[in-house]
């Protein structure tokens, strides 16, 4: 039944009625337990990094009316689908170099791709520049005085007025011409790497595009992360020039950007590293130290400056930016990416995934970070080309209430919201009533992005964010991919819950053995690419062995993702966590985000983590931490249910030998948990691990001081 689904035109009216059954259906019911063992390909075995117990059967296609609301499928059918994507694989020069003409070249590329794994050239001596796609292509054809960004401060009125800036591609072209000429007057070369360093204001993405446009590449880092984390990422970018602010509003507290530069520029020149140059926007109006000579306010240098600014014709494999990711060890790693590949497949991915329609009165938002890779594909460099308004919001979810994404949504009538998982877990705890208080309708399309959306999670945004109606594009996809690359298409894809679906155009996607060998259905893997994509990362930044031996060493050939996955009979991929999260329970090797997804399946729990730990017996026991919903309260009883409750739904293998009830799990301020941290607190160590990146350490501290 299900595979029949894909063949079908998606007009079928049994179809609808078949997701509607479902939808009505309460969660949770989701998870079938498979007998384990009766399957060959889920036993345990050398080929086989992850076995998979989980189960889901629902469906849920996409409908005319969700089609026609978005002006249009851009791909009709899943048999368009099937055959578009073989092209772009089987003629990844011929699809790319058409999708390719939709942007503006100064010169047009002698040869659409150069392959020598692991290195890869796009659009081979093509001259261009993201700026220009993203502004000035607008203004020429008469569009400058339509939106480009809608920003909307956190800190309200007194009369409970939010501050809010709508930004026409002619005004945003002016600021960043005026900041290009800026960064040109304080000696900033095409080459050079700008760091960024500032809150959710509109001159982030002004400060990007104005770098872009002079051909200086930028470096961005997340305004949460303390002075360390600037000194580590300007020193191994060699980058001498910061921007930042006074200070960014968090939750109504100010927090203090500058005092950090100002302590990581004085650590760095004790590193005789000299940061020459520092521009200071004023955001929060706090108290700040003033270099004279280094430090320049934006407002008085960028204000001065003239309106106009050439683009700098750019090589297509010119370096557009540096994003430091977190590795599974020690530093940081400099992901590079360039220009012409990156600006392809961004814009075609944005457009392709959410259904993105110029002049169709659509109103885009992202609540990711521009510090994140997701806020450099998905709130500027993907959008803007596309001619959609983005919405960019400062603050904190919760803040003045747990309502505000709710409100905003209502008040900028809102069409597509895309979030991550960890975001919606948290809306799920704060209480359905949030929601219902806001006129939702206007949304269209709902996304994830970050980690696997547990089914309960993806079920209750479907409800009580997206009334039913919208379809849910799960988007997988990293720093180092650039842009989505197993994701279902919004008008187009049928979607189940927890899945990803399937490999974008031009991605051949496959979940492999360590000889990279496909797996059979259903059997966990690695999931691996094997062919280059425009967007795929060019390399580490200064580091070359580690570049090959972290993506193309363990299978020859093929880019690493670094996940477990599975592809289901459908053929869609279903991702099942970090490779290095994996259990070895018994010899048997569990994904945790299967045992993580069983225990929020149970009505007490909002999320949880799962780590190993030490363990007499088995080799690798099972330590859950776990948060309750606001109804439940902790209790042995409850720890003893939640134990035979996935023993119910996975079998007794992934029964938790120790579960911990927390107020708050370890968070990455881009919302990943830290099993790391958590693997330390379960095994009684106390962690040597690096907590730059930790959200809240009162929460580690918290669960320490909750030893069983
Ligand atoms: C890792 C990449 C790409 C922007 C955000 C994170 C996990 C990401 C999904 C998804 C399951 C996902 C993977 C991936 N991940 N999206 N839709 N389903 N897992 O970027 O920090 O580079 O992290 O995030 O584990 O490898 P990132």
């Amino acid at each position: 039944m299900a595979a029949d689904i894909l063949q079908t035109p998606l007009d079928g009216r049994n179809l609808i009625s078949r997701a509607e059954a479902h939808a009505q259906e309460r969660w949770p019911r989701l998870l079938a337990y498979i007998p384990r063992m009766a399957d060959p390909h889920t036993t345990s075995n050398a080929n086989s990094p992850v076995q998979s117990l989980l189960k889901e059967d629902r469906i849920f296609p996409p409908t005319a009316a969700q089609a026609t609301a978005l002006g249009g499928a851009w791909c009709a059918s899943m048999d368009e689908y099937r055959t578009r994507h073989a092209r772009s694989i089987a003629d990844p020069e011929g699809f790319w170099s058409e999708v390719a003409q939709d942007l503006d070249w100064f010169t047009p590329w002698s040869k659409v791709l150069e392959w020598n794994c692991p290195d890869a050239k796009w659009f081979v001596d093509a001259k261009t520049n993201i700026c220009h796609n993203a502004l000035d292509r607008h203004v020429l054809a008469g569009h400058g005085h339509e939106v480009g960004i809608i920003w909307e401060g956190e800190p309200k009125r007194e009369n409970g007025t939010p501050e809010v800036k709508h930004l026409s591609y002619g005004e945003l072209l002016e600021e960043v011409c005026r900041c290009s000429n800026a960064l040109k007057s304080l000696g900033v070369k095409k080459g050079d790497v700008v760091t960024l360093y500032m809150g959710m204001v509109p001159e982030l993405a002004i400060a990007m595009l104005a770098c872009a446009r002079i051909g200086a590449a930028h470096s961005v880092i997340f305004g949460g992360f303390p002075a360390p984390a600037i000194v580590d990422r300007m020193l191994d970018a060699k980058s001498g020039v910061i921007v930042t602010c006074d200070g960014a509003w968090r939750r109504g507290q100010v927090v203090p950007l500058k005092k950090n530069v100002d302590e990581a520029i004085a650590l760095l020149s004790a590193q005789n590293h000299k940061v020459e140059h520092c521009i200071v926007l004023h955001r929060t109006k706090n108290q700040i130290d003033w270099h004279a000579g280094r430090d320049h306010a934006w407002h008085e240098l960028v204000g001065a400056q003239s309106d106009e600014c050439d683009c700098e014709p750019m090589d297509s494999e010119d370096l557009l930016f540096l994003l430091y990711t977190s590795g599974s060890t020690g530093k940081p790693k400099g992901i590079r990416h360039t220009i012409g590949g990156y600006m392809v497949y961004t814009a075609y991915t944005a457009q392709q995934t959410f259904s993105l329609r110029a002049g169709a009165g659509q109103v885009y938002w992202c609540t990711a970070d521009i510090g994140w890779v997701t806020g450099h594909s998905y709130i500027v460099y993907g959008i803007l080309p596309n001619r959609v308004p983005s919405l960019m919001y400062e603050g904190a979810p919760n803040f003045p209430g747990d309502d505000r994404f709710w409100e905003m949504v209502s008040r900028h009538h809102v069409t597509h919201f895309y979030t991550a998982p960890t975001a919606i877990r948290a809306f799920m705890k704060w209480g359905d009533e949030h929601p219902a208080k806001h006129d939702l309708s206007s949304l269209k399309v709902l996304g994830t992005v970050g980690e696997p959306i547990n089914p309960e999670a993806w079920m209750w945004y479907h409800q009580n964010i997206g009334g039913s109606k919208c379809p849910i594009v799960d988007t997988f996809w990293q720093t180092e991919t650039g842009g989505h690359v197993l994701t279902p298409l919004a008008c187009t894809t049928p979607t189940v819950p927890g899945s990803c679906t399937l490999p974008f155009f031009g991605i051949d996607a496959a979940v492999v053995d360590e000889n990279g060998v496909e797996v059979p259905a259903n059997c966990g893997g690695l999931l691996v690419i094997r062919k280059p994509w425009p967007a795929m990362l060019r390399g580490i930044h200064g580091d070359r062995a580690r570049f090959i031996e972290t993506y193309w060493s363990r299978v020859k050939g093929m880019y690493l993702a670094g996940d477990g996955a599975r592809r289901d009979e459908r053929g869609y991929f279903w991702i099942m966590g970090r490779i290095d999260d994996v259990l070895n329970v018994s010899g048997h090797r569990l994904g945790t985000m299967e045992v993580e997804s069983a225990l929020v399946s149970h009505e007490a729990v909002v999320e949880a983590a799962v780590v190993g730990m030490p363990h007499d017996i088995k080799g690798t026991g099972i330590a859950a931490f776990v948060s309750l919903g606001p109804h439940a309260t902790p209790s042995d009883e409850l720890k003893a249910a939640l134990r035979e409750h996935v023993s119910g739904v996975l079998g007794p293998i992934a029964k938790p030998d120790m579960i911990r009830f927390t107020q708050a799990l370890p968070k990455t301020r881009s919302g990943k948990i830290m099993r790391r941290l958590l693997r330390d607190v379960a095994a009684g160590r106390d962690s040597k691990q690096d907590t730059t990146t930790l959200e809240d350490l009162n929460v580690l501290a918290a669960l320490r001081g909750n030893e069983e």
